[in-house]
């Protein structure tokens, strides 16, 4: 990174802190609506370490809930996150039962959190194949932060893929046409979209992903149609909030055009 671009983020960063306990909204001019990340690199985290994966995984739990603060206190409004992809249970069983506990241990403590009642939860994914203990929970938490006031909408994917996800309402729309609900006619993108897991949730805006690498890994395929896509070597563990600081920075000077032309001054 040039050194004018550095000493830009640091001035930011300045701002953002003196106000550390005030509401941040406002500090960037221009603001993702929506964030999306998928939360990569625990596993080599853990490994730099010399500790078992699951432990990589303990410290993404806990940059998850530092991140959905921050993204919360800047004025994000949605924050979905790749937690359990479908293709995860190829893991070793030790690894899945980990992730699986942690996913416990977040939704037991989620409430005793006060600063959680500025979240309001939600939980997209098949929830075949997950233990109905889990499930409960899912619901429970939902409908408890359901009316959350002034609050940021954290969408935890988990079980979750992109494919599925398009089959499965393909599936639903097909089998609303054969019962006659459906006339093949009215088949458009909107009427698509509310088949998805997502229903009702505006598009990504902006993905992030840590970790080094660069593909979408099954992840809202849909969705992520003409969503700006931000990369960065740092490890989800290790993830805070300059880099989203970072990545938002970089958003703001995207021109994004949805196939279109751009104009003067447009972001979004
Ligand atoms: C990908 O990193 C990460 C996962 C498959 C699991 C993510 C899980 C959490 C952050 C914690 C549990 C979730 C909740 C909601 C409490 P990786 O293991 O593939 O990393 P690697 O590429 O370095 O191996």
């Amino acid at each position: 990174m040039c050194i004018a671009m550095t000493s830009v983020l640091s001035l930011f960063r300045i701002g953002i802190r003196k106000r550390k306990n005030e509401p941040q909204k406002g500090v960037f001019s221009v603001l993702p609506r929506h964030i999306a990340i998928i939360m990569d690199g625990n596993g080599r985290w853990a490994k730099k370490r010399s500790l078992p994966r699951v432990l990589g995984h303990r410290e993404g739990a806990e940059t998850l809930k530092r991140i959905t603060r921050y993204c919360k206190n800047i004025g994000v409004g949605y924050l979905t996150v790749y937690a359990f992809s479908t293709e995860n249970w190829k893991r070793s069983p030790d690894e899945v039962s980990g992730i699986m506990d942690l996913l416990r241990s977040y939704l037991e403590t989620f409430e005793k959190d006060p600063e959680n009642d500025k979240i309001r939860v939600r939980f997209i994914g098949d929830r075949d194949g997950l233990d109905q203990g889990i499930v409960k929970e899912f619901d429970r938490i939902t409908e408890r932060t359901r009316d959350n006031r002034d609050a940021i909408d954290l969408i935890i994917a988990f079980n979750y893929g992109g494919r599925r996800d398009i089959v499965n309402a393909a599936k639903g729309i097909a089998k609303g046409a054969v019962s006659g609900d459906i006339n093949v006619d009215d088949i458009d993108e909107e009427l698509f979209s509310g088949f998805l897991y997502t229903e009702g949730i505006p598009d990504p805006d902006l993905l992030i992903k840590p970790g080094a690498e660069k593909r979408i890994s099954n992840f809202l395929l849909w969705q992520l149609a003409y969503t700006e896509m931000w990369f960065t070597d740092v490890l989800w563990p290790d993830f805070g909030e300059k880099e989203i600081d970072e990545a938002i920075l970089e958003f703001g000077n995207r021109q994004r055009r949805f196939g279109g032309l751009a104009f003067e001054g447009q972001n979004s």
